[in-house]
């Protein structure tokens, strides 16, 4: 079977990060010591990707010059005899196949994966957020594709929230299937109020498509805050009767919205507190502070 691509729309203009996105796209900014497009890089590769679209906007040409190598800081590093540096440089070149297209005006997350039409053309694909992190040690993605190779549906991630938190993201209508963790979505809303909300499970930043999302996005109309958007395109493949419409995998592992500042400031803190190089230096403070609080 040909290797699935994936997707990473990061062209969003990151308001919630302002004055920081002013000049810096939010993927850039730094998780510990990466910057977060980097994990969903990785979490891409481990899924056994090997071929990356990432969709830039307005002051992006930091994350594509993120991917490359920098031989100038490599001889450095050489010199000096920093190997683990060095490693850690390189590594951020070296893994995968990193192609990058521009979405001229951030229209919204549906218009920006159609920007990928032609690099993906009709093969089956993944789409990652780039601002969205699953912790490596709970993996979601392999079991996305799993579940589209099983059914041949549009696979969603679902995650239970708090009911009042639910008008943050797209909300799923769904019925259990014989699969545990699997839910069959037959309807979704972008953003509602608590109230209309069909569940509390909430649509997080990952995906597995067929191609035909494509055909779909192309005529769907600007929706919710006037952007083309890929929950209404979605809808559109659950409502459809005659085909394997949509399945949602269920998520219960950790995730960050590094697009979001305290959930950003929770997957600094939460990473760092487990690494074992900087864990040691930070947990004991990390107690004592909350002793103060
Ligand atoms: P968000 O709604 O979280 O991104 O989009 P945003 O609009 O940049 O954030 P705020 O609300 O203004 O702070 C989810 C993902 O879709 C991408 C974003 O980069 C993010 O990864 N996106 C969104 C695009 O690539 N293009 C768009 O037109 C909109």
């Amino acid at each position: 079977m040909k290797k699935m691509k994936a997707v990473i729309p990061a062209a969003g203009l990151g308001t919630r990060f302002l004055p920081a996105t002013k000049a810096m796209p939010k993927e850039m900014l730094p998780v510990v010591d990466k910057p977060a497009i980097q994990y969903v890089v990785e979490e891409a590769v481990s899924a056994d990707i090997d071929d990356i679209l990432v969709i830039i906007g307005r002051n992006k040409n930091a994350i594509s010059d993120h991917f490359d190598s920098v031989p100038e800081l490599e001889v450095r590093l050489q010199q000096k005899g920093d190997h683990g540096r060095l490693e850690r440089v390189m590594k951020s070149s070296d893994l995968a196949d990193i192609h990058f297209v521009r979405q001229g005006e951030p229209k919204g997350l549906g218009h920006a994966v159609l920007r990928a039409r032609t690099h993906v053309g009709d093969s089956s694909f993944a789409v990652l957020l780039g601002d969205d992190l699953i912790d490596e040690r709970d993996p979601l993605l392999v079991d996305m594709i799993a579940a589209h190779e099983r059914t041949g549906a549009a696979v969603i991630a679902l995650m239970e929230v708090d009911p009042s938190q639910i008008h943050m993201y797209g909300a799923a209508a769904v019925d259990e299937t014989d699969t545990d963790g699997v839910v069959k979505v037959t309807g979704l809303v972008e953003k509602p109020a608590a109230e209309d909300a069909p569940s509390n499970l909430a649509v997080i930043g990952r995906y597995v498509l067929p191609a035909k999302v494509f055909e779909i996005l192309e005529r769907t109309e600007p929706g919710k805050g006037g952007e083309i958007q890929l929950t209404d395109a979605l809808q559109e493949l659950a409502a459809e009767t005659d085909g394997p419409g949509v399945v949602g995998v269920v998520f219960g592992g950790r995730r960050y919205d590094t697009g979001d500042r305290v959930d950003y400031i929770k997957a600094i803190v939460q990473l760092a507190a487990d690494r074992e190089d900087l864990g040691p230096g930070l947990r004991p403070w990390l107690k004592e502070f909350a002793e103060r609080l």
